[in-house]
């Protein structure tokens, strides 16, 4: 195969580094060295069973489970290990937070420090694998406190508690029938497709926007008891199709893969919600406010789109911990304000009127 005319990852940021010529080229190397993480993932997800990387993280006594609590994949695993070797040894980074590992990462002794820290989640939708469905590795790129860089000092939990707004770099990897490399650096989102022969990501989305009005929605229709009443009100709103409130017909989609649902809406529009509920006290939301909601925000904001936690904007939320859960909601624009404007609202809505609950209801026996 010929070699095409389109940009490789190096290009296209070598190319956005010239319009900023004191620039070090510490950035470029940084963003190199994830885009390096994901396709050493991607191969390991690609040999799936030949490689014997599928089923659960084995620990003693049964199975390991991360900070969260939830079960570590063997493949969650190797790909938290992927993104620190391929991130250590650079002299970029002050230290790495991931959803895998309960504290900051130091940077080892025998290594220069830099200026970033990154945060990740290695392996998004995890729970998929063993199934062949798309997963996927999701990244921000942060500065460092000043007297993180002046000093050298470890770095701390709360050297990371950035709101979203303070993003340098933001992106995600998805597994799927390709491997793309969906980025932004402050300006737009591009989207980079894996050339497995030649192990280079190209450029083959540029620019990407995301639709500001859509037809489809993406819910784990499961928690529908916990909702609150205006996501109850918005999907009620949904179902009730051409003959509601809406007065167009809705598609639903849930693939339990946060990535897959984001590139999807990147593609073709579309809202999706993991929002705050009632289902357990502890846990206001499912998803993680610094390496889930954020760097998903950033990309879909810089492609024209709308993230949110349902009431307040999600790039603007002041993190409280490494781990914060939150309720995210994110997608075409103008239904992500339309669900803002729901939470704003006064309740008159009644849980009983909703063609969710009532006799013919979806999800009732
Ligand atoms: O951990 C995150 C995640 O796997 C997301 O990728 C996905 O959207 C969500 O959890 C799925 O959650 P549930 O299993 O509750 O539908």
């Amino acid at each position: 195969m010929p070699l095409s005319k389109r940009s490789t990852l190096t290009q296209f940021l070598i190319e956005e580094r010239r319009r900023f010529p004191g620039a070090s080229g510490d950035f470029n190397a940084l963003i190199l060295d994830v885009a390096l993480a994901c396709k050493a993932i991607a191969r390991s997800v690609a040999y799936g069973e030949l490689a014997g990387v599928l089923g659960n993280h084995p620990a003693e006594g049964g199975t390991s489970v991360n900070v969260q609590g939830e079960t570590q994949k063997k493949l969650d695993v190797i790909s938290n290990d992927m993104f620190i070797s391929a991130n250590n040894w650079g002299g970029h980074l002050a230290g790495m937070a991931s959803e895998e590992m309960d504290d900051p990462y130091q940077i080892p002794g025998q290594y220069p420090r830099g200026k970033y820290l990154l945060v990740f989640d290695p392996l998004d939708g995890s729970s998929n694998i063993d199934v062949n469905v798309s997963v996927g590795s999701i990244f921000s790129v942060l500065r460092a406190p000043q007297d993180v860089i002046d000093s050298g000092r470890d770095i701390v939990a709360s050297d990371f508690l950035q709101p979203g707004t303070r993003q340098l770099a933001a992106g995600y990897a998805l597994y799927g029938p390709t491997t793309m490399l969906v980025l932004t650096v402050g300006t737009g989102v591009n989207g980079f497709t894996l050339d497995p022969g030649l192990g280079e990501f190209k450029l083959t989305h540029p620019n990407i926007q995301v639709p500001p009005d859509t037809q489809e929605f993406a819910i784990n229709a499961s928690n529908s008891r916990f909702w609150e009443a205006p996501v109850k009100r918005y999907v009620d709103e949904c179902l009730a199709g051409k003959t509601g409130p809406r007065g167009k017909d809705f598609n639903m989609r849930w693939i339990a893969s946060m990535v897959a649902e984001a590139h999807r809406i990147l593609m073709r529009g579309g809202v999706f919600m993991y929002p705050r509920d009632t289902k357990d006290a502890s846990k206001p939301g499912r998803l993680r406010l610094l390496y889930e909601a954020n760097p998903i925000g950033m990309v879909m904001e810089q492609a024209g789109g709308r993230a949110s936690t349902g009431s307040v904007p999600m790039l603007g939320v002041q993190p409280n911990a490494l781990h914060q859960r939150i309720g995210l909601v994110f997608g075409s624009k103008h239904e992500v304000e339309r669900i803002e404007r729901y939470h704003a609202e006064p309740q008159p809505y009644k849980d009983e009127a909703s063609p969710l609950f009532n006799e013919r209801s979806l999800f009732r026996d």
